[in-house]
């Protein structure tokens, strides 16, 4: 009876062990920024597919709110230091992978582009910023567009500035902000940090032109021109225009204040669209939006993608959300949401919003630019040292300080 006992004991921690593991194995940890409004929108549409194609998985928020990813990022690195990274995460494309890549925290996805035939679903030029030596490091899931001024039409209207009528240049569009500010209301709703870098590399990229503008981060040449002592004086002119609070917003908060009607302008990337959408405006008729003027012409590019870190310990779960991530359902389903377009080169417009569609022409026929504030254009560690002197000319407001600062960036952040 005791023997009896004692195999029927280990039968019980057997099957145990068997449905646990079993459980686990089904689980996979997606780990993102997107964690609240419409991010977390974007988020959920993608996660409907994955449930439809993968019923017998698990999907597991690992979400870390807020900073445009600075906050996870943060978390992801003591992850990794203690080996203990998620199934898969969210990563940008361009020189932040690389970081990653060079630290041997991702795995090579060769085989499975070749198994999946994705190299024919991805433009070229997105495919290069995951490569290097030709293996590729993670699977994009959408394009997003950084240049661009999104605006409130009641605002506008009501200090006589026509929302349909873009300004040519910043000067012009100088003019447009003195107007609003005269009406009492906050001209331009800014964040802290990270919305700051995100202004000053729009304005940059509105005095240099794509080139110049290009050089500074790939070249690392031109941060002692005059064109960016300039962009640096324009930046600290719209920085007059700006909320008082502003150190104390995500970019989800300055943007509120436009869609309040708190505020005329913000500069954020086009995530925006989605949550003017999300709280029921209306593109050019509550809202509109315009490139950064003086940067028409030009789409400074981002894209979210997706890695199987070295040591995930779901891999063939991991594996399945990538296919998600790059499949045509998985990639409707988040763009449309999240205001961005899909990285996959064919897109339906009709299935999109219409600031999509305009951002699609512009992603179609502009020159691509790298973004800064998200990561095509530097690694990590220069990014850090440009938030941190940004943040200090918040207080400083010493034009020739930011300046020295940022080309001695360039010289110690080399290659
Ligand atoms: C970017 C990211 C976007 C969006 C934004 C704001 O870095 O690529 O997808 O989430 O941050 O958090």
């Amino acid at each position: 009876m005791a023997k009896y006992r004692s195999w029927a004991l280990l039968l019980v921690v057997a099957l145990a062990m068997i449905g646990c593991s079993s459980k686990e194995s089904n689980d996979v940890e997606v780990f993102t920024w997107w964690a609240s409004g419409s991010e977390k929108s974007g988020l959920d549409a993608l996660v409907k597919v994955f449930d439809e194609q993968h019923p017998s998985l698990n999907f597991v928020n690992g979400s870390v709110l807020g900073g445009a990813g600075s906050n996870a990022r943060d978390v992801l690195a003591s992850r990794m230091a203690a080996h203990n990274p998620p199934d898969t995460f969210q990563v940008h494309a361009g020189m932040e992978l690389a970081d990653y890549i060079k630290a041997g925290q991702v795995q090579d996805l060769a085989a499975m582009y070749t198994e999946n035939g994705w190299r024919d679903v991805f433009p070229a030029r997105l495919l290069e910023l995951l490569t290097v030596d030709g293996k590729i490091y993670s699977v994009p899931s959408n394009v997003h567009r950084a240049n661009v001024v999104w605006a409130n039409t009641d605002v506008l209207t009501r200090a006589g500035v026509d929302p349909k009528h873009q300004p040519a240049n910043l000067d012009e569009w100088f003019g447009d902000l003195d107007r609003i500010k005269a009406t009492g209301v906050t001209p331009l709703a800014m964040g802290k940090d990270w919305t700051q870098v995100h202004l000053l590399e729009t304005v940059l990229l509105a005095r240099l032109g794509p080139a110049a503008y290009t050089a500074l981060f790939d070249k690392r040449e031109g941060w002692d021109s005059p064109q960016v002592s300039g962009a640096i004086g324009d930046f600290a002119r719209l920085l007059t225009y700006t909320n008082a609070d502003s150190q104390f917003l995500d970019w989800s908060d300055a943007l509120q204040q436009v869609i309040d009607g708190k505020a005329a302008y913000n500069v954020m990337g086009d995530w925006a669209d989605a949550a003017f959408r999300d709280q029921g405006k209306k593109f050019d008729v509550d809202y509109t939006a315009f490139p950064v003027p003086g940067s028409q012409g030009s789409f400074d590019f981002l894209a979210d993608s997706f890695t199987l870190p070295v040591g995930s310990k779901h891999e063939t779960a991991a594996k399945a959300w990538l296919t998600t991530v790059a499949s045509a359902e998985g990639q409707r389903a988040f763009n449309t949401a999240k205001g961005s377009i899909p990285a996959r080169t064919e897109m339906d417009a009709g299935d999109y919003p219409k600031y999509q569609q305009i951002a699609h022409e512009s992603y179609t026929n502009d020159v691509i630019v790298p973004s800064l504030a998200h990561g095509a254009a530097t690694s990590v560690r220069w990014l850090a040292d440009i938030t941190t002197a940004v943040r200090e000319f918040g207080t400083t407001h010493d034009v020739d300080k930011l300046r020295t600062t940022l080309v001695a960036g360039a010289t110690k952040n080399g290659p």
